[in-house]
């Protein structure tokens, strides 16, 4: 089914970008040995540790399964039981909370969701007992200014549907996939406040791609468990998916010619991809009820759709090219549309122009998640706007020190930008 394409490319430009990650942390072909043989074979420990004092100084952090999971009935796609990495803070930066939500694209069928549970975005079995904390993660503050110090988790994604499956939705025949997203949200979101959450001074909510929906679509939500004198904000890193798709043959704009859009590519289209994902996993319980009164519930998925109803402070993190353009098909001579891109992103962050609580950093790069990444969160050669990285403005925003509007040039203007390099030439 063409329409699975979606979850294809997702899953390899993931895999490709997560590997890369790691490769990037690490700086001798030593390291990147030894780090490979740690990674496959994760119970060995301080031994082969201290072989080598960049590995020892690489912020390594452990795989933490939800223990509440069966209790609440929070499972991964293949009933395995969901997980987290957590941090503790430093000083008085342990009651000040940072959620980082993992991404990894969506599930939309059976054969998709089936493939996935045997993999770390579907099970835990298949999870690395340990990840590196890098970037808005990372304890170490030249890194990281504002937030090194804060309690911080990594939470693992393996629902498919952006936290926000229902079991409802799912077969009662032998296919035996569990769509439990929302239950493993509020399971996880128990279970970290039983560990200081809910008392938290400080906090932010933030994930990148899937997880950046997830935390759009969460974040009033996370609001509400803490104290009303608390300081509780959200961000979202390429989380505005945007109704539009480059195809193989031309680029698409679902609100150019039906007609053509429906015999040439119609599988294809993120909106009919999302909207099998929420039939599939019932996500539609989730969705934003002011949205579901106005528009079809897959629309709904499309934060451009319910952005403005969140009502807690919000920070958009967004490449005005994300990935869904460059992605393998797009033509280089299609510079013009790929503008006509970055004009429809601009015009759903600039409602918020006149609104003090959201902050956005809009950058021209071709790019997918900056946030979590040493090299693009806040480094001496990290892209920057208005000559601030990522960081600073994020924390100009999170903390009241100035307003955090930034808005890069057009492509290819900036020169701080770290493309990244699955695409044609431009
Ligand atoms: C289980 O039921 C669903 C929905 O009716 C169907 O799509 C799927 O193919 C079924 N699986 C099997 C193995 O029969
Ligand atoms: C899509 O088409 C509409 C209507 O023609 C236009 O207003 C919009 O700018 C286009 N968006 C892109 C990304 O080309
Ligand atoms: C940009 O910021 C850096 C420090 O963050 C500063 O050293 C430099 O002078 C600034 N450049 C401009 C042109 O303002």
């Amino acid at each position: 089914m063409p329409n699975q394409r979606f979850e294809a490319l997702f899953l390899n430009w993931w895999r490709r970008f997560s590997r890369r990650q790691l490769m990037v942390a690490t700086s001798t072909a030593t390291v990147v040995i030894f780090t490979l043989v740690f990674i496959s074979n994760p119970n060995k420990t301080t031994l082969e540790y201290s072989i080598d004092s960049e590995v020892l100084e690489s912020n390594w952090v452990p795989l933490t399964l939800l223990s509440n999971a069966q209790q609440k009935g929070a499972f991964c796609l293949d009933g395995s039981v969901p997980g987290y990495h957590i941090q503790r803070g430093s000083g008085s930066g342990n009651d000040n909370w940072l959620l980082h939500v993992e991404g990894g694209g969506w599930c939309n069928t059976v054969k998709s969701c089936s493939s996935r549970k045997r993999s770390p975005l579907g099970s835990s079995i298949h999870m690395e007992q340990q990840v590196q904390f890098f970037g808005i993660l990372s304890n170490d503050p030249s890194q990281n200014p504002d937030f090194f110090s804060w309690t911080k988790v990594k939470i693992r994604y393996c629902d498919g549907a952006s936290f926000s499956g229902h079991k409802g939705s799912e077969f009662k025949n032998e296919t035996k996939l569990f769509f439990r997203g929302q239950i493993i949200w509020d399971a996880i979101m128990d279970e970290l406040s039983s560990l200081g959450l809910s008392r938290g001074k400080q906090a932010l909510l933030t994930g990148c791609s899937a997880g950046a929906l997830a935390t759009l679509l969460h974040c009033d939500y996370f609001r509400e468990i803490f104290p009303k004198d608390a300081n509780v904000k959200c961000l979202s890193d390429g989380g505005l998916f945007l109704n539009v798709y480059c195809s193989s043959k031309t680029l698409v704009n679902s609100s150019l010619s039906r007609v053509f859009f429906l015999k040439t590519i119609r599988r294809d289209s993120i909106e009919l991809f999302y909207q099998d994902v929420v039939h599939l996993q019932g996500v539609v319980d989730s969705l934003d009820k002011d949205c579901l009164s106005k528009v079809k519930p897959h629309k709904c998925f499309f934060p451009q759709e319910f952005v403005k109803n969140i009502k807690t402070p919000l920070f958009l993190v967004n490449p005005a090219y994300d990935w869904w353009q460059n992605i393998y098909n797009c033509n280089p001579n299609q510079l013009e549309i790929l503008h006509g891109f970055r004009d429809t992103m601009l015009k759903s962050v600039k409602e918020f122009q006149q609104t003090k609580e959201i902050g956005f950093f809009v950058n021209s790069c071709f790019t997918h998640c900056q946030t979590w990444k040493a090299e693009t969160w806040h480094s001496p050669t990290s892209p920057r706007v208005d000559n601030k990285t990522i960081a600073e403005a994020v924390g100009d925003w999170y903390f009241n020190r100035k307003a955090a509007k930034h808005i890069d040039c057009p492509f290819p203007c900036n020169p701080t930008c770290v493309n990244q390099d699955f695409t044609p030439h431009l």
